[in-house]
C-alpha cells in the first residue's frame, strides 16, 4: 500500500528553534517506512507578484518543481494572528500560479498546527483548509492535529516523548498514508501510463475562477 509515496513538507516558521520544525522532523521520522517525507524550503521565495510570471525567480521554479513531484503535501505550522503565517501563504500563492498550472492541484494534503500557547493554532489550521478548497487539495480530515503547549512536548533529544501525543501522531501518519493511497493511484497505474489523456488542469475545468 505505502512506502512508495513521496511527501513534501512545508513549514510555516523560519525560527531557529521552531517548534513546528521540531515537530515536522519528529513526524518525518515516525513516517519512515510508510511515507518518504522531505522538507521543501519556503523561506527563500520572493513575495508572489504576477508581474514576475513571465520570468519567474529561480526560487519559485525550484519550489514548484519540488512540490510538483510530490504525491502529497504536509503542512506543519504555527498560527500568526489567528491565521496562516505570511511565509506559508506566500508559498501557497507561488505554487498555485500561473493560473491553471497550480502544482497543488489534486494533491492530498494534511495539516498539523502547533502553538506553545492554547487553542492549538486552530485558526491557522482552518485558514489553510479554506485555501485547500480553491486549490482543489483533498485534505485529511481525521485525526485532526491541533497541538497546544508545544514547548513542553519534546524530550532532551528533541523528539516527542512517548505518550498520548506520540500515539496521536502515529495514527495521523498512518491515516495520511492511507489517504494518499486512496486519492493517488500508485504511479504505475496513473492514466498517462495507460495511454489515457492527462487530467484537466484547474484552469481548464470550467469552474468559477474567483
Ligand atoms: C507575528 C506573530 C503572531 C502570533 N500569533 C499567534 C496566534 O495567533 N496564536 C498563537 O497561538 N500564537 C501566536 N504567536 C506565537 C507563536 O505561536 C509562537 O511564536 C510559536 O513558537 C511560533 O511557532 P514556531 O515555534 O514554529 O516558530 C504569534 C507569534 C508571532 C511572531
Amino acid at each position: 500500500m505505502t512506502g512508495v509515496y513521496d511527501v513534501a513538507v512545508l513549514l510555516g516558521s523560519l525560527r531557529r528553534e521552531s517548534y513546528s520544525r521540531k515537530l515536522a522532523l519528529d513526524v518525518m521520522a515516525r513516517a519512515r517506512g510508510e511515507l518518504d517525507c522531505r522538507l521543501v524550503e519556503v523561506g527563500d521565495l520572493p513575495l508572489y507578484n504576477e508581474d514576475l510570471d513571465d520570468a519567474p525567480p529561480p526560487a519559485w521554479t525550484r519550489f514548484r518543481a519540488e512540490v510538483a513531484r510530490a504525491d502529497g503535501v504536509l503542512f506543519v505550522t504555527p498560527e500568526y494572528n489567528r491565521s496562516v503565517p505570511g511565509l506559508l501563504k506566500n508559498a501557497i500563492d507561488v505554487g498555485s500560479r500561473p493560473y491553471g498550472q497550480s502544482v497543488f492541484d489534486g494533491k492530498p494534503a494534511a495539516v498539523i498546527s502547533q502553538t506553545p500557547h492554547k487553542l492549538g493554532a486552530f485558526g491557522a489550521n482552518h485558514a489553510l483548509r479554506q485555501s485547500f478548497v480553491f486549490l482543489n487539495m483533498p485534505v485529511l480530515q481525521q485525526p485532526e492535529i491541533y497541538l497546544g503547549g508545544s514547548a513542553q512536548l519534546f524530550d532532551a533529544t528533541g523528539r516527542i516523548a512517548a505518550g498520548e501525543v506520540a500515539n496521536l501522531l502515529d495514527r495521523f501518519v498512518h491515516a495520511f498514508a492511507e489517504w494518499i493511497a486512496r486519492i493517488s493511484p500508485p504511479r504505475a497505474q496513473l492514466p498517462q501510463a495507460l495511454g489515457a489523456p492527462p487530467p484537466a488542469r484547474d484552469g481548464e475545468r470550467g469552474r468559477v475562477p474567483f
